[in-house]
């Protein structure tokens, strides 16, 4: 194979947004051979492409070696699940899946090596975050201490959760701010610091929006090491911020406003702290500023690495096993602030499977899935 016969199933504006890269020739060796969506009226602007309105018969279809799932999140596992098992090659839009029982079935049908599973997670092209990870993981700055992520930046209005009856449900969408814009946060935010151990959470639901899910959420992370941290976030408060601070034992670095200051102890906290006779004394400081441009290659670059490993077997940037963790996390900062209490992972995937089931059965805002919604949602439920 020299060119990858890609199909795109879901054609809303994320799906739309994917199809003018690839038809712009932003992505090399791929051609767009098939778009899918259960809206007829979508397809009609991809006149060079088979179109279908089923994904099965798309995933079926023979004329394609791979798909890219943009659709609501239910969905992602049962289409995800489908393509796989057919033996297509797979791009999954975050969140991977909306809940992690879901998450371990859409995993556990990726079983052949030579098949590529991938996750859309194009913030991890950012160069801002490839260096403070590089930074982590040479031992620059010393055993994690803290982090914090304010990432208040999201604001979203009334009309885009009415823009699509699945958003803001939890039977569309499964969760808020959580399951839908911070999945990329989530996913650095392990990527970097790995998974706590412990997470307690406080979370509003429809607290500036006319909507059911959170839209507002302070959750505290404690990890093996007894490093803490902070994640905050809201899709209601503007103007927003986005500053991540990471500290170690040997300093701090902050990323913020498109820079990354490392701010370096010349000795190691800990050894500072135990050894030096002053009462008031701190080590000292040496201001870095780390060099990062720009925002990365984004979504275009997530699938020209999609392409390679297929044609040339280039290790993926994010794998998509490993969007379980964002997942988990989401899941169990709502979990934790249902239950009240603090979650101890592995989060209990089939206790909060029950529990979002129950959300979607006492849901007030039935902003009616569409029936192929409602079938992906039984799919996700039925051996949660
Ligand atoms: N990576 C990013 O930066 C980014 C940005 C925005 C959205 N997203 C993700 O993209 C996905 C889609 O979001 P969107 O904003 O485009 O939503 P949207 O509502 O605009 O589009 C979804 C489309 O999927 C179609 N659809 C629904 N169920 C389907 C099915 N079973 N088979 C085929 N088509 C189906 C709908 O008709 C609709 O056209 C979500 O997972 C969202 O989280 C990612």
């Amino acid at each position: 194979m020299t060119t990858v016969r890609l199909g795109i199933i879901g054609v809303g504006s994320m799906g739309a947004f994917h199809l003018r890269n690839l038809l712009d020739k932003k992505v090399q060796r791929v051609t767009v051979t098939a778009v899918c969506d259960i809206d007829p009226a979508k397809l009609a602007a991809y006149p060079d492409c088979a179109h279908f309105t089923d994904s099965a018969a798309l995933i079926r279809a023979g004329v394609v070696d791979a798909v890219l799932v943009v659709t609501p999140h239910y969905a992602h596992t049962t289409i995800g699940i489908d393509a796989l098992q057919n033996g297509l090659h797979v791009l999954v839009e975050k969140p991977i899946s909306v809940h992690v029982a879901d998450a371990q079935k859409l995993i556990a049908a990726h079983t052949s090596p030579t098949q590529v599973f991938a996750a859309m997670f194009n913030q991890r092209t950012d160069p801002h975050y490839a260096k403070v990870r590089a930074l982590i993981q040479q031992g620059e700055l010393g055993e994690l201490r803290r982090v914090n992520w304010l990432i208040t930046n999201w604001f979203r209005t009334q009309a885009y959760y009415n823009s699509s009856a699945w958003r803001a449900t939890w039977g569309g969408e499964g969760g808020g701010v959580l399951l839908n814009q911070c999945p990329h946060n989530l996913d650095l935010l392990q990527w970097l610091c790995g998974m706590p151990a412990k997470v307690r959470a406080h979370c509003f639901f429809g607290k500036y929006h006319a909507i059911e899910v959170e839209d507002d959420v302070t959750a505290y992370l404690e990890y093996a090491n007894g490093a803490t941290g902070l994640f905050v976030t809201t899709t209601g408060e503007t103007p927003g911020t986005n500053r991540l601070e990471i500290t170690g034992d040997r300093g701090k670095v902050v990323v913020e406003n498109g820079t990354i200051t490392f701010h370096r102890t010349v000795a190691s906290v800990k050894n500072f702290c135990m050894s030096d006779p002053s009462l008031f004394g701190t080590p000292e400081v040496w201001q870095v500023q780390i060099p990062a441009h720009d925002s990365g290659g984004q979504h275009v670059e997530i699938l020209q690495n999609f392409v390679n490993a297929i044609l040339d077997g280039t290790p993926l940037v994010a794998p998509a096993e490993e969007g379980i963790h964002s997942v988990t996390l989401a899941n169990a900062m709502l979990y934790s602030a249902f239950t009240d209490r603090t979650v101890t992972l592995p989060l209990d995937a089939a206790a909060y499977a029950r529990k979002l089931q129950e959300l979607i059965a006492t849901s007030t805002l039935t902003k009616a899935a569409a029936p192929k919604a409602a079938a992906d949602l039984a799919g996700s439920f039925n051996k949660a």
